[in-house]
């Protein structure tokens, strides 16, 4: 469906959401935007196949409005790294055509976002100095970087005014200038990163120069019959940055040049380390949280305004425009684990949208292509060919109904094959459940739901509580088994002094399967975490045992503890053990044990350190493969496609891939 808005059935319930907009000079076939976010997916930092392939999916799903990620326009400012976009020169333009043509024909609009990352972001050519208004570094680098001088900021808006021309030289529908997350134009205007004495600096006046500037550089580079948008942060949020009373001011400021069609509001500043976890956060952050701060920017302005931020609900955002908050939604996030959003409600198919749960592993894998948590084909659209149906419908047996199983199913089934899955637990989710099950997790049961609710419309069989065996498939027709059957935890190692100590020795995971059995009589106890593993899973079994009464330790001999996972995700992590006075004790080594007494060793001063009165002691040192039925299936003479954690034990979204893979193999 080309158009699933202007023209078409338009369901009761979300006619405010599919509403067409004029967005400055263009209309807009929907209020469905997906903000700008780099893919990652750029070659030689140009739009390439499998990035206008990405962007062109969500077009054809249905988005009314795209905007790409961050290019940058001058080489001081580049985000690091071939994978992303650079407009510093024409190489650009024919990459933008061709990633326009995509977009257009499908119906869709698309902009090119304009950025500079000031002090932000970590310059990938060494040696050179990031530019910022002042000598500020971000606490996400910590590098000081090189205050501008006035032609230096003269050939900054140059480069705006240059970099306005190629979007317009390339057939995109405009430029969004990004003046968030603490990047250049927003650290001028910003009293937190802006101490200048000279007309760029001082006076809110002074600091709101160069970004009037870049928007009319932008503005004239663009022509007038492209969209040029502005993305600011409703509220820095952090002290001496821009409030919320400031923004409302500056909102209007910037809508009476003239010069833009819309605010597209955001939230926070990269120049604080919580500030990235902020504008971005992952579950169990609420919905739709920044909607407030663009409503009170709305009030004082003519042009339209964007809102996003965890908007994820179709009926959410149709409320959002019908309350007059907001004139466009971002569903960026939303898009990335669904691209389909518009064409499926249009088609009156909402509970079939895959639904986005905050798992944040879309921006968690720096530098590689993006991927996410639920949707196997983010990212490799130019790869995949969807669910086409199979040449001949087969018998297709699942043994495992974890995440790889459930996706192989239901990818068997959408191709017409006649699916039975086979778990051997009460409940179909595997590891996915033990996810959804821990603390702060819980929005993972909707992914949980979806699938259960597309197996059984895909009138797969599933058989529950059965330990599949070859002897399952006596007399049964079956031309292809799929084995998905997981991974168990690696078996905790017995230190010294272990057998004559009361201490329990689990693992993480079993504790998430099952309660330890040595919990005292209020339920409670003293656990210690030795974590070698350095993922969510130790950290989520401590969080679910402090939960119900326990006191905790953690150690490893990482540098930090949950050194493999990415900041953004760690930090909501750390609040909650922190917070429940759980003592992280990295660079330590668990040596051995003394009654109930465990003794850590430090990895580099070789001191010891005693934790008295343990109770239970979680060994984590990753997964380990169940594979045991592959042979005995082989050896009967039975084709078996494997997937997911039973190959090699990985993260969920990995085992999701491959059981769309074996979906589509079958
Ligand atoms: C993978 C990824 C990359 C992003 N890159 C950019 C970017 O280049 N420029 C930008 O303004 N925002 C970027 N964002 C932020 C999004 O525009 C959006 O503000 C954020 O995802 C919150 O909205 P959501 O909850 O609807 O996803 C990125 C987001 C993601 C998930
Ligand atoms: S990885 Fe998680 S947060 Fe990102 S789009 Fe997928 S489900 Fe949403």
């Amino acid at each position: 469906m080309a158009s699933p808005t202007i023209g078409d059935r338009v369901p009761e319930a979300f006619s405010h959401l599919l509403s067409p907009i004029q967005i400055g000079p263009k209309l807009v076939r929907n209020r469905l935007l997906v903000t700008g976010h780099a893919p990652r997916l750029a070659k030689d930092n140009k739009p390439s196949d499998d990035y206008i392939a990405y962007q062109r999916a969500r077009a054809r799903g249905g988005a009314g409005l795209q905007i790409t990620g961050a290019a940058g326009v001058h080489p001081t400012g580049v985000l690091a790294g071939a994978a992303g976009l650079r407009n510093v020169d024409d190489g650009i333009i024919p990459g933008y055509r061709a990633l326009a043509d995509a977009i257009h024909t499908e119906g869709g609009l698309i902009l090119g976002q304009l950025a500079h990352s000031g002090a932000t972001v970590g310059n990938s050519d060494a040696g050179r100095p990031l530019w910022a208004p002042s000598p500020i570094g971000s606490e996400l680098t910590r590098e000081i970087p090189h205050e501008m001088t006035v032609s230096e900021i003269q050939a900054v808006i140059d480069a705006y005014y240059a970099a306005a021309q190629r979007v317009r030289d390339g057939g995109l529908d405009g430029a969004e200038v990004l003046a968030a997350f603490g990047f250049l134009v927003v650290a001028f205007l910003s009293p937190l990163t802006n101490k200048r004495l000279d007309a760029y600096g001082g006076s809110a006046k002074n600091r709101r120069r160069f970004v009037l500037e870049v928007l009319a550089a932008a503005r004239a580079g663009l022509g007038p019959d492209r969209i040029l948008g502005l993305r600011i942060p409703g509220d820095e949020d952090t002290p001496d940055g821009l409030s919320a009373k400031d923004m409302i001011g500056e909102a209007k400021a910037f809508a009476a040049t003239g010069h833009i069609d819309y605010l597209n509001v955001i939230y926070g500043t990269n120049m604080k380390r919580m500030g990235r976890m902020k504008h971005w956060p992952p579950t169990p952050a609420p919905h739709g949280l920044f909607v407030e701060y663009a409503a009170a920017i709305k009030q004082g302005v003519d042009i339209p305004v964007f809102t996003v931020g965890r908007i994820t609900d179709p009926r959410m955002a149709d409320a959002i425009i019908r309350d007059g908050k907001a004139d466009m939604v971002g569903m960026t996030r939303a898009h990335i684990a669904d691209p389909d959003i518009g064409r499926k409600i249009v088609e009156g198919h909402v509970e079939t949208i895959r639904p986005c749960v905050g798992a944040n592993v879309c921006i968690t894998l720096a530098g590689a292509a993006i991927r996410c948590f639920g949707n196997p084909d983010a990212g490799r659209e130019a790869h995949v060919t969807q669910e086409v149906p199979a040449p001949h419908a087969k018998t297709i047996v699942v043994v495992g109904g974890g995440p790889a199983g459930l996706e192989a199913a239901r990818t068997a089934a959408a191709r017409g094959h006649q699916v039975t899955v086979y778990e051997q637990g009460p409940k179909l989710g595997g590891q996915l459940r033990l996810w959804a099950d821990t603390p702060d997790r819980g929005e993972f049961h909707k992914l949980l739901n979806w699938y259960e609710a597309a197996l059984m419309r895909a009138q797969v069989r599933v058989v529950l509580n059965h330990t599949f065996d070859v002897g399952t498939l006596d007399g049964r027709a079956v031309d292809e088994v799929i084995l998905a059957t997981g991974s168990k935890a690696a078996a905790p190692q017995r230190v010294e002094g272990h057998k004559a100590s009361p201490i329990v020795f689990s693992t993480p995971r079993d504790v998430l399967e099952t309660p330890p059995s040595n919990a005292g009589p209020d339920n409670s106890g003293h656990v210690l975490l030795f974590d070698e593993g350095g993922d969510q899973t130790g950290l989520a079994a401590v969080m679910k045992l402090v939960e119900s009464g326990w006191t905790a330790s953690i150690a490893t001999t990482e540098f930090v503890i949950g050194e493999h996972i990415d900041p953004v995700v760690r930090t909501p992590l750390y609040q909650r053990l922190l917070k429940a006075d759980v003592r992280l004790l990295p660079n330590e080594r668990l040596v051995r044990v003394e009654d109930r007494d465990a003794v850590l060793r430090n990895m580099y001063s070789d001191q010891e350190t005693m934790i008295g009165s343990v109770d239970l002691i979680l060994d984590w040192r990753g997964n380990a493969v169940n594979d045991a039925l592959l042979t005995p299936l082989q050896d009967a003479g039975i084709t078996v496609y494997t997937a997911g954690d039973c190959v090699a034990p990985r993260k969920v979204h990995i085992a999701i891939a491959e059981g769309a893979m074996a979906g589509r193999a079958v």
